[in-house]
């Protein structure tokens, strides 16, 4: 089970084991992190489960597709180059130790 680090604004740090084929924005919801809000359920139609993913990270992560490049520039805190929706982002093996970092609001 993949554990991924979720780093708040405050920069506190909190690790989380999520279940493999999960989202990212499943596991987050599944463990109560509430700078995720995820309005839509993971449809990829609100950005409100938008993270910054740590840079070390960024390239063993698939390129977002049309539909979430579109919905980046939606977010309530301007996307950066780091930006992803954690609902597109499906967690494997290779994937543990992800760190990713949650931005002040969603909405
Ligand atoms: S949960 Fe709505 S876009 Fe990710």
């Amino acid at each position: 089970m993949p554990k991924v680090v979720f780093v708040s604004p405050g920069g506190a740090r909190r690790e989380l084991a999520i279940a493999d084929g999960w989202t990212l924005m499943e596991g987050a919801v599944q463990h109560n992190v509430q700078e995720i809000a995820a309005e839509c359920g993971g449809g990829c139609a609100c950005a409100t489960c938008h993270v910054f993913i740590d840079p070390a990270w960024l390239s063993k992560l698939p390129a977002p597709a049309a539909a979430e490049q579109d919905l980046l520039d939606c977010t309530a805190v301007p996307r950066q180059e780091n930006s992803r929706l954690s609902c597109q982002l499906k967690l494997t093996p290779e994937l543990d130790g992800l760190v990713v970092m949650l931005p002040e609001r969603q909405t």
